[in-house]
């Protein structure tokens, strides 16, 4: 009893104790969203489009011991929510939704209140009563409050706004994600790829030619970092999530698939539009960007459930779970990930997800070559490498390490030497999208994936060859559009959905750096200030004794005339494990700059950039890679409801947006 008075006369500060605990809860967290003893899921300070589906959650936790014991760990089971809408009366849940009242759920779990109890191993147990509505949705626009009643007198509230929906502007829009992308890259991109004369330059990136800019906040419900399933769930529903979660907000429960979930935009378009959606991306196909415009799940790890869901839909994955809403098999889906549809591989149930996309009239194409060949008519599967697609820089300037990989889509171990890169994906998706659309418009989302996973790598020639395929890719699909007579029909959006704490703070001689002996010694081959000089890409390389012309010439324009000049970009990260710098773009394939040592923690690959000096890790010894950095990245526009994405916002008003111009509110009462 004495626990439960305690509790008792917190609750009534309910509002001191959520500040309170909140500030505890850092490395940790009992559950990231929901602070309090009590759960409401969407939380506090949810948008909704009128009209959007979404489940609500709730539950009660009850710790068994740790700092929050209470009730000696058993939940209040008889816990209640009441809707209130604007000023009028709270209404018991049930009833406002017209729906039946869900049945209790209970379940326990436990987690580490923060590392002195990881390191004595010492687990917080909480017992859980829950229970979930499931595809409700608010059509009238107003100001909304969810009450749950909990062990007692105590309270928690969710504030919930459903925002005025906006008319139709825009027939189609095309949707890049830059993964990973910020200012400084883009920066940094334009110097390697446009010539500059006396400060100027002469031609400039189709970013730096659109025609609204804005910036976008990134950062997560419960932490302030983002990762890509997180963020796009945001980009797509307007609703902001914890790290891996795809499209639902992250409950307690140990089942991956029965959180609450959201409707995505790519839901929304179909249902209310009947029109035809694309996924275009240069990583594998289940990865989370494009896994969040249909798929749900807390973890972004699901892979073969994630196609499942393209394919079929959350019903059919968890029909106990009603789920009335989804992609219907998207129309165009072109990417990597042939592991999860290779028999007997990383596919839904081991089988052949080839043959269950033709089962469902797809046609499916494995190369480039097909992509270019294949009608647009039908529905289109383009699965063209195991895991990620090969990166620009290998494709176009480096096409011997294509070779060896054993990636070919058919699973046979030959090599995916025939990939398309994301302008050849995105144009023929237009085109399939187009043919489809019927008068009705189409939605596309068109991925540069491997940005983020090269800045990861802390390989950053290959992640702005990536950057500067996705400016191109943008510049081609405007040139495109304006000769289909779309353009003046379509919505573009290019932003990122996180950033790298990547930028350039000078040149390198790496001819000087590379013949000096001493750490210190290489350090003065970098120049800063006046010392930095000149872009060395923009300019033809001397025909050397490597014969550079072959290995790093001949692009442009728009990109590097060269990709490995003596005087080189010097550039560095907000965050990195132990590696070797040398300046040099990686020859054989992309970087690695870290391995694993005797400890088994990361420290500096032995077998990595060793002409270069050794720069210190700034990351926990377990991250061999670069991490994800907080700044907020850019957002351009262009086309009809453009104006809408100037200024500074949040990555969730970016659903609204484009959900507005694509006129997708509807305050018809649904029920
Ligand atoms: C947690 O739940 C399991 C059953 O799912 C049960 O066996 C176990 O006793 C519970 N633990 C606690 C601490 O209540
Ligand atoms: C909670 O109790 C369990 C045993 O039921 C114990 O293993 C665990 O260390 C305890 N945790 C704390 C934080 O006291
Ligand atoms: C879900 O998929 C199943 C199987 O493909 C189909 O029968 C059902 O109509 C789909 N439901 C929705 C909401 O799309
Ligand atoms: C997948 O396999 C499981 C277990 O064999 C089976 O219960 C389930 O029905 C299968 N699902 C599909 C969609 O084939
Ligand atoms: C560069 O090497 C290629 C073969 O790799 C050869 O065909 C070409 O003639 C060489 N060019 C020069 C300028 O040496
Ligand atoms: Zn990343």
């Amino acid at each position: 009893m004495a626990s439960s008075s305690k509790f008792a006369a917190l609750s009534s500060f309910v509002f001191l104790s959520l500040l309170l605990k909140g500030a505890n809860a850092q490395t940790y967290q009992r559950l990231g969203a929901c602070p309090t003893l009590g759960c409401i899921f969407p939380p506090d300070q949810t948008d909704f489009l009128a009209g959007q589906l979404f489940d609500i959650r709730l539950e009660v936790h009850a710790p068994v011991n740790g700092s929050e014991a209470s009730n000696g760990g058993v939940p209040d089971e008889k816990f209640t929510l009441c809707i209130q809408k604007n000023r009028g009366s709270c209404v018991d849940a049930a009833k406002f939704f017209e729906v039946q009242d869900p049945a209790l759920e209970k379940w326990n779990f436990t987690y580490y209140e923060d590392l002195f109890a990881e390191d004595a191993n010492q687990l917080t147990h909480v017992n859980v009563a829950a229970k979930a509505y499931r595809a409700l949705s608010l059509t009238e626009p107003g100001k909304y409050q969810a009450k749950l009643s909990y062990n007692g007198q105590a309270r928690t509230v969710a504030n919930w706004v459903v925002r005025e929906p906006g008319k139709r502007k825009a027939k189609n829009v095309l949707f890049f994600i830059g993964d990973g992308m910020t200012q400084p890259m883009i920066t940094a991109a334009r110097l390697i790829a446009h010539k500059s004369i006396n400060g100027k330059y002469q031609t400039l990136m189709q970013l730096d030619q659109m025609e609204a800019l804005g910036l976008q906040m990134t950062h997560s419900i419960d932490s302030f970092i983002t990762d890509s399933a997180n963020s796009a769930t945001a980009l797509y529903t307007g609703k902001k999530s914890t790290v891996n979660a795809l499209n639902v907000y992250v409950d307690s429960s140990k089942d991956a698939f029965d959180d609450p979930k959201v409707e995505s935009i790519a839901e929304l378009f179909r249902r209310k539009t009947g029109g035809p959606i694309g996924m275009v991306s240069t990583a594998y196909i289940a990865d989370a960007t494009p896994a969040a415009l249909c798929s749900h799940t807390r973890d972004r790890d699901q892979r073969a459930s994630v196609v499942f869901e393209y394919l079929h839909n959350a019903s059919a994955l968890t029909p106990q779970y009603d789920w009335p809403t989804s992609c219907k098999g998207p129309d165009v889906i072109f990417g990597g990930g042939a592991e999860q549809f290779i028999p007997g591989s990383g596919s839904y149930n081991g089988s052949d997800f080839y043959k269950a996309f033709q089962q469902e009239g797809y046609q499916v194409v494995y190369s480039n070559t097909e992509l270019k060949a294949v009608g647009n008519s039908k529905k289109t599967l383009g699965i063209f490498s195991i895991d990620n697609l090969a990166k620009w820089l290998d494709r176009n300037v480096m096409p011997e390490n294509l070779k060896n990989q054993k990636n070919s889509p058919l699973g046979d171990g030959t090599d995916a030497l025939d990939q398309p890169g994301l302008k050849d994906m995105t144009l023929k998706a237009i085109d399939i999208l187009q043919a489809r659309s019927r008068g009705k418009g189409w939605f596309m989302m068109s991925e540069a994936a491997s940005i983020d996973k090269m800045m990861h790598a802390l390989d950053y020639d290959r992640a702005l060859g990536e950057l500067l395929e996705l400016d191109d890719t943008v510049r081609a699909s405007i040139a495109h559009l304006e000769k289909i007579g779309e353009l003046d029909d379509t919505l573009i959006v290019v932003t990122a959905d996180h950033g790298h704490g990547f930028d350039v703070f000078g040149g390198a001689d790496t001819k000087y750096l590379a013949a000096q002996t001493t750490d210190r010694k290489k350090r003065e081959a970098v120049g800063v200030y006046k010392k930095s000089g000149l872009s060395g890409y923009t300019v033809s390389p001397d025909v050397s004794p490597t014969n550079q012309t072959i290995l790093f010439g001949a692009q442009g324009p728009n990109f590097p005339v060269q990709w490995n000049p003596r005087y080189a970009y010097a550039a560095g990260f907000g965050a990195n494990p132990d590696r070797r710098e040398n300046y040099k773009v990686n020859t054989a394939g992309p970087r690695r700059p870290a391995t694993q040592g005797s400890d088994g923690g990361f420290e500096a690959n032995p077998a990595q950039n060793t002409d270069g000096f050794a720069v210190s890790g700034t990351l926990p010894i377990d991250q061999g890679q670069g991490v994800h950095s907080l700044q907020d990245v850019p957002v351009y526009a262009k086309g009809p409801g453009s104006e809408a994405f100037r200024g500074v916002y949040n990555s969730v008003d970016i659903f609204f947006k484009i959900a507005d111009t694509l006129g997708l509110g509807d305050t018809r009462k649904s029920h």
